[in-house]
Order: C-alpha cells, then structure tokens, then sequence
C-alpha cells in the first residue's frame, strides 16, 4: 500500500535513529528521499533493493528545490511505492515537514510521521550541555540563525531577554553579527556560549568561550556546518575542549 514516511533520522549517530525509524527503512521501504545531513551509517540500515535518492537542501550549496522533492513524493507514492522522506534531526524543527505534510495532504496521500531526536537537544548534550538545568534557565529556545523568506530576522533583542538557553540552527555564518545583536539588546557578554558541530559524529568538534569571545574562538578554529549554537548559563557544562580528542578517538574505534 502507498504511504509516505516523514522520518526523523537523528543528529548524526546511526544508533541514535529510532527503532520505529530503523524498522520501516529495512522493512518497508521501497524509495528513500534523504537530505545530505543523513549518514552513510543512517542509510545502511536501508532494505537492499530500495532507490534512495539524495535530495540535500544543505546551506550554500545548490539545493534541489522543495517543490520538485514533494512532487517526486506524490509521484512515488501515486505509483505504489512506500516512499521515506529521511531528514537529519526531526522533520518538523527546521526540516519543512510542515509544508511537506501540507503538499502531501493536499494531494491525497496517506503520509505518517516518524519523530526523530533533535539536533538542537542532542548535540549539546553530547559535549555534555543539558538545554534546561534547574536554578540556571526558565527554559530552552530553538532558533535558526538566517532569515527566513517569510519572517525575516529573528528578534535578537527580544530572545536577549527571555531568561531560555538559546539554542541556534544555521547560525555559524552570522555568529558575530548574532553575538553582537544579543550583547547591544543587554546580554550580558560574559554569559556562557558554545558552538558545537558535527554532533554525534565521528568528526564531532566543540569550543566554549563567553559569548562576546565564541565568535573568534569559533573562526580560530576549524568548526565548520552543520552546527548549533548554545547560549547561556547551561554551555558552562560543556566537558572541556581539551577531552575532545580523545572522546573522538573513542567514537571512530
Ligand atoms: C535545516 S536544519 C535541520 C535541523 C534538523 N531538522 C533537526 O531537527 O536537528 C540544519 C541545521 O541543524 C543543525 N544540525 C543538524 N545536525 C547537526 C549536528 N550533527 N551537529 C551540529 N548541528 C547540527 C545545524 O545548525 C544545521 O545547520
């Protein structure tokens, strides 16, 4: 029977997809529709015979239009075929499952969606940041840090003030206009930040500074996309940068 999945895939780990998720992709599957940030190691446990196809919308580089990726979806699945939409992290933080699920639904398709882990809640907690922590923040915000077409800019002075951990997507690129906004709205500039990229993975990499110094930590280093940006109180749990090396050694083993 036709259906289309909304999966999840997690921020990067393979171990880390849900067993709902590792099951229909070796179990059902017929056509996999993944964005670039889903792993070799996520795909693998894709049923031998399925196509999968890369459809990545990653940041700077050419993307394939959404528009083409939800008519290829109800084309599949108008053919038969059980058809999974794999996305890094969740499809629905950042990952336009919205708008697909809308598409999907106004073509009459059966479509389902699948939960995956965030990046912007896993990633820190694997340099060891918890996004809330009692007695340090009334909460977490998730943010992207580009414009939208539609929204424009998010309201960095407004966030400067609500008393969450800011937790910001797509952010590395504007980090020192970002940093600087939140400051000029009355942040305090020695409030703790950090950026952590490739979370979960193999080349997983982090820094921790205060939040007027992580913009020059960050371009000393060799961070690079996908990454997250944490600020607040909590990024002062981050496990020291000089553990890294020896954390990703133990991850590649
Ligand atoms: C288009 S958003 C997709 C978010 C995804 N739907 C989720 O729920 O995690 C892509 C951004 O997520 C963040 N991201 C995703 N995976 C990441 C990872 N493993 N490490 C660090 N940041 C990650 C980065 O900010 C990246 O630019």
């Amino acid at each position: 029977m036709s259906k289309v999945y909304l999966i999840g895939a997690g921020p990067g780990a393979a171990d880390l997809l849900t067993l709902r998720a590792a099951r229909i992709l070796a179990e059902e599957a017929e056509v996999v529709l993944a964005d670039d940030l889903v792993s070799a190691a996520v795909l693998a446990h894709v049923r031998p015979g399925a196509r999968i196809l890369r459809v990545g919308k990653r940041g700077g580089r050419p993307s394939t239009p959404q528009s083409f990726i939800c008519r290829l979806m109800v084309r599949y699945a108008r053919h038969g075929k059980v058809v999974v939409r794999l996305k890094g992290g969740d499809s629905f933080v950042f990952g336009r499952g919205g708008e697909e699920v809308a598409a999907l639904a106004a073509a009459g398709v059966d479509t389902e969606v699948v939960p995956g882990l965030t990046a912007g809640i896993a990633v820190p907690a694997a340099v060891g940041i918890p996004v809330t922590h009692r007695g340090h923040c009334h909460g977490v915000t998730l943010v992207t840090g580009h414009g939208s077409e539609h929204g424009g800019e998010p309201d960095w002075a407004a966030l400067a003030r609500t008393g969450t951990t800011l937790v910001i997507y797509m952010g590395l690129g504007r980090l020192l206009n970002i940093a600087a906004r939140l400051i000029a709205a009355g942040m305090d500039p020695t409030t703790p930040a950090a950026a952590i990229a490739a979370g979960t993975t193999a080349g997983q990499r982090h820094v921790v500074a205060c939040l007027a110094e992580l913009p020059a930590r960050v371009a000393a280093s060799d961070l690079a996309a996908p990454a997250l940006i944490v600020v607040g109180e909590v990024a002062a749990f981050a496990r020291p940068e000089s553990l890294q090396w020896a954390e990703a050694e133990m991850r590649a083993a």
